[in-house]
């Protein structure tokens, strides 16, 4: 079957779905400089804490190949790719992959081997070391999301057979699919491998007011994959708990992360928190997929984790394609709307921070974290201090 891709890159070569005409159109933009992954990143073409980290990555990696770098000393050619890479941090603020893929980056071209080479073969070292660090950071987070799968699939499995072997229904919020990452997905990578192994009965999504993140691409990503699935407001969750939580078993509500940090307190898209407030008063676990990338262990709680503040226009107005007398979309048309007196004042987070009280589980690609004993997280397993 054919695989919904948000990025396709060959050395020298990146392209990147452009999700702002999603789910109507699929068009790729090329991406080959640093300015244009900043624009990409910026105006939520692309979008999803891995697939951001991937993109700028890779875009600083195709405008190396392609010959960007005029510098010539080694020292030169460090301070030329940790200045575009500094210029890409500054595209979004609160999913923290992006700065964790730097970092990476940063350690991976300094620690270049370059001892007795003069130049250009030192410059070509390290622009080597960089470009390998690169492919290395796509090619791992789809290892890392197919794990995460798994990992949370078996947790979840082990939770609810313990009192019955029904399958189980969950609900996700935003969109942490195919297109969040660079494939397979985080979130929707548990429930896609819960329906592969046969244990999902039925997936709810949430629209993800305001973006719409959850009707426009996780609708599309759950009826592309043919999971059985439902499209709810966001103000529905309630409700869906109080009157199906029972007769669905709807057992988890499973989302992603934006950055999780050292208490376990998780930034994820806007209206998680009440999600996790709403999981907790009906017996529901709360779960979180997340893969080291979005871990965070400098920020030791989530008051500390900044927050993006998005436009008011998100909220006043709307987008689409235009539906027709008889119901058909015409996807060659699309209208914005004003939904809103236009001169209303507007707060608009784009993510909200959920307590690690609330969360029962964390599944990482290196397995699947609970608390203690003592009620904390602890990923002193799975991750080095330093991270
Ligand atoms: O603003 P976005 O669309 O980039 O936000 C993405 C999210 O918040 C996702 O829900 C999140 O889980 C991270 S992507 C796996």
């Amino acid at each position: 079957m054919a695989t919904l891709q948000a990025i396709k890159y060959s050395r020298g070569k990146l392209l990147v779905l452009d999700q702002l005409r999603l789910p109507h159109e699929h068009h790729y933009d090329e991406v080959s400089t640093a300015e244009e992954a900043f624009d990409c990143i910026r105006s939520m073409r692309v979008r999803g804490a891995p697939a951001i980290a991937i993109v700028a990555a890779l875009a600083h990696a195709v405008e190396l190949h392609n010959g960007s770098c005029t510098a010539a000393t080694p020292e030169e050619v460090i301070a030329h790719i940790e200045s575009r890479l500094d210029y890409l941090k500054e595209s979004r603020p609160t999913a923290v992959d992006l700065s964790n893929a730097i970092h990476l980056l940063k350690v991976a071209s300094r620690a270049a081997q370059i001892e007795g080479l003069a130049h250009p073969e030192a410059k070509e070292a390290i622009l080597n070391a960089y470009v390998l660090k690169a492919e290395e950071i796509l090619a791992k987070d789809l290892e890392n999301n197919t794990s995460i799968g798994a990992h949370g699939a078996a947790w979840l499995q082990q939770q609810h057979n313990a009192n019955s072997d029904r399958k189980i229904s969950v609900l996700t919020h935003c969109n942490t699919g195919s297109l969040a990452t660079s494939g397979h997905g985080t979130a929707l990578g548990i429930i896609r491998s819960l329906h592969s192994q046969n244990l999902l009965q039925h997936a709810y999504c949430t629209e993800t007011r305001p973006y719409n993140q959850g009707s426009r691409l996780t609708s599309f990503e759950l009826v592309f994959e043919g999971i059985p699935s439902t499209l709810i407001t966001d103000s529905m969750a309630a409700a869906l708990f109080n009157l199906y939580r029972e007769s669905m078993n709807i057992g988890a509500v499973i989302v992603g992360a934006d950055r999780v940090v050292r208490n376990g307190d998780t930034a994820n898209k806007i209206g998680t928190y009440s999600l996790a407030v709403l999981a907790r008063h009906h017996g529901v676990k709360f779960v979180v997929a997340a893969p080291t990338t979005s871990i965070d262990l400098q920020t030791v709680a989530g008051k500390d984790i900044e927050i993006e503040q998005r436009k008011k226009e998100e909220l006043t107005q709307i987008s689409g394609a235009i539906v027709n007398a008889d119901g058909t979309v015409d996807t060659s048309k699309t209208a914005r709307v004003a939904i809103a007196d236009q001169r209303i004042n507007v707060w608009n987070p784009g993510f909200d921070v959920t307590p690690h009280e609330l969360i029962d589980a964390i599944v990482t690609e290196k397995g699947t974290v609970v608390k203690g004993t003592d009620g904390k997280f602890d990923f002193s397993k799975i991750l080095p201090e330093r991270w």
